[in-house]
């Protein structure tokens, strides 16, 4: 193993221990048992400032997407930043919770006509667009709706790689501009996504410059003038190998923007990087097999659940086991992890070395926070993992109650 990844497996591991110390995370488990999530917004919070004075004039609009619980709302909220949202169903959640649709953003490029309008009675006057069809949608809208393009770089490096489904490029962009001038809609400026887990500081300055480069160029020669540069999210979170942090990457982006201070709008859309590192997952062995492969834990958590990241995103959260944590355990073996579905697909990580497991034995996977909970499914009828705030908060006075009780 490299030193940086020891160094982060060490790092992650001392996390995990201190966290499953807490009375806070024994009371979740003596409430839910295993599997469940434990959730600490002071985590959430800790980045959003991280991020604020990394890049401190630039306004954060939280994905929402990545992670929709009401804690991780509500304590980014208070803290003031904005919301990026794809539905009207995220929308609802931000209105429960009495934030300012002039804080929000609608991102999603493809809308039906009723969203659309639903989302401008509520208030939201931020848009997304990247094709014909979708600026249509917005003919005879108020002046006070303005619209992004959404531009496409490819970025073969980043786990996921949105500029396939989405995005146009500049011969197109400026197609756009045209037609969204003609038709008298505001196009208030550009948005992009370099990628979803990019650990390329580089391919977020050459966005940048392209993209700045390519308003000025339209500036001229449409005679309009933009607002607002959006540059999205995609900033890297370290699952099992280190990547570059949020100050890495602001010191690479920060000169590149400056300039652009007083003239630009410059905001972001960060999902990730603001919740994985909050969440951990606790599961259980409920089964043990030695196979032809070797020995097979099976979990009470998999690929159709919380670790729906490990499919969906390709990326390794580590795993250790609890006792591990509290004290060093000699004789480790290789093992395979799989989730308690019927799918043979339902592997959550091949080759882990774990101490010697039976039944009923904790494991705990740090930065579970993003993609993951909201993109589990309920295959074979299993119920959602339950999140328990551990952080400042407690989700709510009930459930601060049946903590309390529970220690
Ligand atoms: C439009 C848009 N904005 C922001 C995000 C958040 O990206 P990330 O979690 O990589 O920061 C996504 C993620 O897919 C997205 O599609």
């Amino acid at each position: 193993m490299s030193p940086g990844r020891e160094a982060l497996r060490d790092l992650r591991r001392r996390e995990c221990a201190a966290l499953m110390a807490t009375d806070a995370a024994r009371a979740a488990l003596a409430l839910h048992g295993a599997p469940v999530l434990l959730l600490d917004t002071a985590r959430v919070r800790r980045q959003y400032r991280r991020l604020r004075s990394a890049l401190p004039f630039v306004r954060f609009h939280y994905a929402v997407k990545a992670l929709d619980h009401d804690a991780v709302i509500a304590t980014l909220a208070d803290d003031g930043c904005g919301f990026d949202v794809a539905t009207g169903e995220e929308l609802a959640l931000l209105e429960r919770h009495g934030v300012d649709p002039g804080r929000v953003i609608h991102t999603h490029p493809i809308k039906k006509a009723a969203e659309i309008a639903d989302a401008i009675g509520r208030g939201i006057r931020t848009f997304v667009i990247d094709n014909e069809t979708e600026l249509a949608k917005f003919t005879g809208v108020g002046s006070d709706v303005s619209l992004l393009v959404r531009l496409a770089y490819r970025s073969p490096h980043a786990k996921s790689d949105l500029s396939s489904k989405f995005g146009v490029g500049a011969f197109e962009a400026e197609r756009l501009v045209t037609s969204a001038l003609a038709r008298g809609i505001r196009v208030a400026g550009f948005s992009f996504h370099v990628g979803s887990q990019l650990d390329d500081p580089d391919r977020f300055v050459r966005a940048i410059d392209e993209t700045v480069a390519l308003m000025g160029d339209l500036e001229r020669r449409l005679r309009t003038r933009f607002t607002v540069l959006d540059i999205g999210g995609g900033f890297p979170v370290a699952y099992d190998e280190p990547v570059a942090s949020i100050d890495d990457i602001a010191a690479r982006i920060r000169p590149v923007l400056a300039p652009l201070v007083g003239r630009l709008d410059i905001i972001a859309e960060p999902g990730r990087v603001l919740v994985a590192e909050a969440m951990t997952l606790v599961t259980s062995v409920v089964g043990v097999a030695e196979r032809a492969d070797g020995r097979w834990y099976y979990l009470d958590d998999g690929v159709y659940g919380a670790y729906s990241n490990v499919v969906a995103e390709d990326v390794h959260p580590l795993v250790f086991a609890e006792r591990e944590l509290r004290s060093d355990v000699a004789g480790h073996r290789w093992a395979t992890l799989a989730g308690p579905t019927c799918d043979s697909a339902d592997v959550v990580a091949n080759e882990v070395l774990l101490p010697e497991l039976a039944v009923g034995d904790l494991l705990v996977s740090p930065a579970m926070g993003a993609y993951t909970a909201v993109t589990a499914t309920r295959f074979n009828g299993r119920a959602p993992t339950p999140i328990a705030v551990v952080g400042f908060a407690a989700q709510s006075p009930a459930e601060r109650a049946a903590l309390a009780s529970a220690v």
